[in-house]
């Protein structure tokens, strides 16, 4: 078959034109029976597509037809041996890398600024996270990926790890030397797993960094639904047969799927392979040219500064996706957020992400110059009226959690006998719950991590410029669930 060929999406058009009599889920029955506002809005063509996996659509569970030729054709587009289509967005398909690797007891050597999924898979499967340092960025208070050493060193003092986890590239764009990352892994005969959840794109232009199909790696979680055009939710999971087995990841992946899989997603995946194999590489160079004009106007306005490839260098720097702006706020004398609340009340902008420091936009194909001037004019008039601001305060002063000393596995902790504390006086309790900026959705406490007066007071610092701290049962945070002590009996 041909990159241009789109099996499932076709396979589904043919089906509805037949347009059969339906008996079967889902009940609307090509939208008839919906909400008739939502069906004028949505539209009868997405409705008619959704459908489930009858006969002659086959079923991601058990791939044979039209499904297995999309994911066919989508390995020989992404360079792996095999694909597998994830309804359940990066976070399924990472969780389904770790499980199939790991079990109860077996080592997992992971970057500690992983994504909140690779946790979840870390207390299902009752592994053991053994943690690398992310490299930290002290001028833009953001942590990068992990070095070369950290995985050296990590390997030798566990070589009986089950495999590596690593995020390339991160939320930022950067990344770290991955081809180098998985010879030293695989010389231990470790599987590499790659968080790529932000790089869908990174295949298929050579300005672009390595993607980890490219790098060698053994298995990546791939977010198509971020940044290579896919509807929200779905993801691909990549693999290369050999130290990992395929078999063993289509059990794994089905186990933690729903069985009533969204058509509209995989045909939306099976329509974005096309388009990045057949027009990626021109559409992301304009992409790119677009971003790195914006860089350069953005970069002319003063206290403001977008990063650009003088970032890289370091041992975790190894190269960036131009197509990102990280745009660093913090001279200007307010924070990330501030930014991203004034954009949205003053120029109905909203921007990927923020956080104490910097605002992250992204920018794709779907962008064009008109968007691109409205962003950077916006930041221009910002910076006019924070300019009084930013020459009578101190600059923020960069603030980055430590990472907490792991006393008990996070399953052990999570499964642990518990109880409710007050925040305020949670200092040197073991944690059972996990404590997160969202987004990004990094750790800050996971379970079985003693819990320490510099990490309080970093959640107390997010807490207070309104950044969303996620993940205890308590979202006030006043409470947080520790596990239970007994005082000896008198
Ligand atoms: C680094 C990283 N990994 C994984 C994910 C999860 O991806 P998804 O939202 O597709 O489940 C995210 C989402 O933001 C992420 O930032």
């Amino acid at each position: 078959m041909s990159q241009y060929e789109t099996p499932l999406f076709s396979g589904l058009l043919a089906h509805a034109k037949k347009n059969p009599v339906q008996f079967h889920i889902p009940g609307h029955k090509k939208g008839t029976g919906i909400d008739p506002e939502f069906r004028s809005f949505i539209g009868d063509n997405a409705l008619s597509i959704d459908l489930i996996n009858i006969g002659p659509l086959d079923d991601l569970h058990s791939p044979k037809g039209i499904i297995k030729q999309a994911q066919d054709l989508a390995a020989e587009a992404f360079g792996a041996d095999h694909t597998f289509f994830s309804v359940q967005g990066t976070s399924g398909a990472i969780m389904t890398m770790v499980m199939a690797v790991c079990g109860p007891d077996d080592k997992i050597i992971v970057p500690r600024n992983v994504h909140k999924s690779v946790m979840s898979a870390i207390v299902f499967s009752g592994a053991v996270p053994v943690f690398i340092h992310p490299e930290i960025d002290e001028k833009l208070g953001i942590s990068h990926g992990i070095t070369n050493d950290a995985v050296e060193k990590a390997l030798q003092q566990h070589p009986d790890a089950k495999g590596v986890l690593v995020i390339n590239p991160t939320y930022f764009g950067i990344s770290a030397d991955l081809k180098k990352i998985v010879e030293i892994a695989h010389s231990h005969n470790v599987p590499v797993l790659v968080d790529e959840a932000h790089g869908a794109h990174i295949h298929f232009h050579d300005g672009l960094p390595l993607s980890a199909m490219q790098a060698g790696a053994d298995m990546a979680a791939t977010s198509v639904h971020k940044l290579g055009g896919s509807m929200t939710q779905s993801s691909i999971l990549n693999v290369k047969e050999g130290r990992v087995s395929a078999k063993r990841v289509q059990s794994i992946i089905s186990m933690l799927t729903t069985t009533s899989t969204s058509y509209l997603l995989l045909a939306s995946l099976d329509v974005a392979r096309k388009r990045l194999a057949t027009e990626g590489k021109e559409l992301i160079e304009q992409t790119i040219n677009l971003a790195q004009m914006m860089r350069k106007q953005i970069n002319e306005v003063e206290h403001l500064y977008c990063v650009g490839e003088e970032i890289l260098g370091s041992k975790a720097t190894f190269d960036y996706d131009p197509t990102k702006l990280i745009i660093s706020v913090k001279d200007l004398g307010i924070t990330g957020f501030e930014v991203e609340k004034w954009l949205r009340e003053r120029h109905n902008i909203e921007v990927e992400l923020s956080d104490l420091y910097n605002i992250l936009c992204i920018v794709t194909p779907g962008d064009t110059k008109k968007e691109a001037m409205i962003l950077v004019n916006a930041l221009k008039e910002l910076a006019d009226e924070c300019e009084h601001r930013a020459e009578k305060r101190e600059p923020l002063q960069v603030l980055l959690p430590d990472i907490p000393l792991l006393a008990l596995t996070p399953r052990d902790a999570f499964y642990a006998e518990t109880e409710t504390i007050l925040f305020e006086e949670s200092e040197g309790r073991i944690i059972a719950e996990f404590v997160m900026v969202y987004p990004p959705g990094i750790p800050i406490f996971i379970p079985g991590e003693i819990i320490t007066k510099e990490n309080l007071h970093y959640i107390h610092k997010n807490l207070e410029v309104g950044l969303p701290v996620q993940g205890p049962e308590d979202d006030e945070i006043k409470t947080i669930r520790v596990i239970k002590e007994y005082k000896a009996i008198q």
